[in-house]
């Protein structure tokens, strides 16, 4: 199978949202199709994010049912690459591990460690083999729209993060958070691997845009707690939305 070049393709900007989603609106497919990997978590839809027309991919499905382990990446990201777009911008609610990140920050990663395991990472068979770069996990591109567009509205973000990815779907212990850490991590969760790669391989700048929605295991006064967890989302999504709408503008527009 060929691979699109996805700076020739003029305008739609995809959107991946998990527990931090939008309004459900037109779909562009009723039934979500299977791809050469089998079902996505949903069919695509036209949402309107912030005056922004995007392609939205709901990675938990419709309704929210598929934990992270469980997730078809590739069948996710195949659909938004047949859907022709021109960059990604993946939303995660994460937990906080470094210090100064409080339960309602934003933050533009610019790192990944991988713990995931037996998640299929890649379309090898399909793209042939390749050692692709991943120096740097997220486009620096779509990074600084969502940089940019944050300043525009008024928001501040953290502007740099190492996001740790574990498997799920429990949370982690609290000497895990320690171990990741140590490793380098800055935050919590369990989806943005292997989107990124899987992203990378099929040539879709792709960038990411973290709610901070707990303190990570043994960080904060307690276990966690679900219903802390919804409520940092409900607070705080409308303003990660802003950015993002603004960023897809800014995007669809360079893309033009
Ligand atoms: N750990 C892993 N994933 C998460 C967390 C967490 O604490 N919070 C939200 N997603």
């Amino acid at each position: 199978m060929k691979q699109r070049d996805h700076n020739e393709i003029p305008f739609l900007i995809g959107v991946l949202g998990g527990t931090i989603t939008t309004e459900d609106t037109d779909r562009i497919n009723a039934n979500s199709s299977p791809t050469p990997f089998g079902e996505p978590s949903a069919a695509l839809q036209k949402v309107d994010i912030g005056h922004a027309n995007v392609a939205f991919m709901a990675r938990h499905g419709l309704p929210h049912a598929i934990a992270p382990h469980d997730i078809n990446y590739r069948a996710n990201l195949w659909t938004l690459h047949e859907a022709s777009v021109s960059a990604i911008v993946a939303m995660y609610a994460v937990g906080a591990i470094r210090n100064d990140l409080a339960i309602g920050d934003i933050v533009i990663p610019d790192q990944i460690v991988d713990y995931t395991w037996g998640r299929e990472g890649s379309f090898n068979a399909t793209l042939g083999l390749k050692h692709f770069d991943f120096s740097e996990p997220f486009s620096p591109v779509v990074r600084q729209h969502l940089l940019s567009s944050a300043k525009e509205s008024g928001h501040s973000v953290h502007s740099t993060a190492t996001y740790g990815c574990t498997q799920g779907p429990r949370l982690e212990t609290s000497a895990e958070i320690e171990r990741l850490r140590r490793d380098g991590c800055d935050l919590v969760g369990m989806t943005a691997m292997p989107e990124a790669a899987l992203a990378r391989e099929l040539n879709i700048p792709f960038g990411g845009i973290c709610l901070i929605v707990n303190a990570a295991a043994g960080r904060g006064d307690g276990p966690i707690r679900h219903q802390e967890i919804g409520l940092a989302i409900s607070q705080n999504s409308a303003n990660l939305l802003d950015i993002v709408g603004r960023a897809a503008r800014a995007l669809r527009d360079s893309f033009r």
